[in-house]
């Protein structure tokens, strides 16, 4: 573990890396670490994978939802103002899909104002913003290495941060809220002694056979990284002249990691609705699937904050019209001409 959170934090060109056991558990413990609790309102787009809201939740703290721009699927800058109140105290900009968020107007907002970024960089292992990797722009960037993402360790995460003494709390968040690591106990002249616990903590802490993995998985990021930019470019200019189908952006610039190829349908053009579109590519064998959902649609946040869908109408259109496009490595040309062709003979 020691060794994969030394390699990451290193290829990131961030100071220190946490191993944890999930993205979900390193956004919680950089909360928790950062001192955010109840009372504390946390900015954070609507669309995006439910787990980035419930860590919120999980703090007692109130998330704040903000709606996204539909070609990026990431955080509007242009609304991130107006959702910032004297009580917020963090924003967590969402690299969606392997896309850097606008992280330079993200942290102009936020930065004079002293609230905290924490990057939710699940999709964004590898990813670069105008030089500059995802998960080190702001206080502490959380990635995942669930086994949908570029890299994977089964299930895994990793917290980033260039602050020491952050990292000294996140190393004992995730131990139980232990003062001192295992390994130096153990290594220490005292080893038989039980360490103090002076905060809560939890047991986070990822395994060594994970970090094994993490490690191989890590060797390989860059060839990874490589083929699916080059498969992402074919699909770009493949599906290019579908007048129904918006392919995903790839502003300049920007390193994106393709962990999912997300397309928008516009159905007033297809063919076919979003879900017929799913089902008829499903029924030739090929596999679809939404890009993902918007969180103030999702029971618990309706029920807890009466969110209504038209709150958000870009996060809600994303959620209705997004389709993810078959992209992965063992992919071969033939598999991938296979979906475009039956994109282009949809009925
Ligand atoms: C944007 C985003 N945030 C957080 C998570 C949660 O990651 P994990 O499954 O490692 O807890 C995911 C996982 O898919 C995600 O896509």
């Amino acid at each position: 573990v020691a060794a994969f959170e030394r390699e990451f934090a290193h290829l990131h060109g961030a100071a220190h890396g946490v191993a944890v056991t999930s993205c979900t558990t390193a956004l919680h413990l950089a909360l928790l670490a950062l001192g955010i609790g109840p009372g504390d309102e946390v900015v954070l787009p609507s669309f995006t994978w439910i787990a980035t809201a419930n860590a919120v939740e999980y703090v007692g703290a109130r998330p704040v939802l903000c709606d996204v721009d539909p070609r990026t699927y990431n955080l509007d800058p242009d609304l991130l103002a107006a959702r910032i109140t004297p009580r917020t105290r963090a924003v967590i900009p969402v690299h969606l899909f392997g896309l850097c968020a606008p992280m330079e107007e993200i942290l102009s907002l936020c930065r004079p104002r002293g609230i905290a970024v924490v990057e939710d960089a699940a999709c964004a292992s590898g990813a670069s913003a105008r030089g500059r990797m995802a998960g080190t722009f702001g206080e502490v960037g959380c990635f995942s290495f669930h086994p949908r993402k570029v890299i994977t360790t089964g299930e895994g995460g990793m917290c980033l941060t260039g602050d020491e003494g952050l990292a000294g709390r996140l190393r004992m968040l995730r131990n139980h809220g232990a003062a001192v690591a295992e390994e130096d106990r153990h290594r220490g002249p005292r080893p038989f002694q039980l360490p103090e616990f002076p905060v809560l903590g939890y047991n986070y802490r990822m395994t060594d056979l994970q970090g094994a993995v993490g490690l191989a998985q890590l060797r390989k990021l860059p060839a990874l990284l490589a083929e699916r930019r080059r498969r992402a470019a074919w699909y770009r200019e493949r599906l290019a002249a579908l007048p129904w189908l918006a392919t995903p952006a790839a502003p300049d610039g920007f390193g994106h990691t393709w962990q999912s190829f997300v397309c928008r349908v516009d159905e007033s053009r297809a063919p076919l609705s979003r879900d017929g579109i799913m089902e008829a590519l499903e029924a030739r064998g090929i596999a679809s699937r939404p890009g993902t959902h918007a969180v103030h649609l999702q029971a618990y946040y309706v029920r807890k904050y009466g969110f209504r869908p038209e709150d958000f109408p870009a996060s809600l259109s994303c959620q209705r019209e997004t389709i993810a496009l078959p992209l992965h490595s063992r992919m071969d040309d033939a598999d991938f001409q296979r979906v475009a062709a039956a994109l282009d003979a949809l009925p």
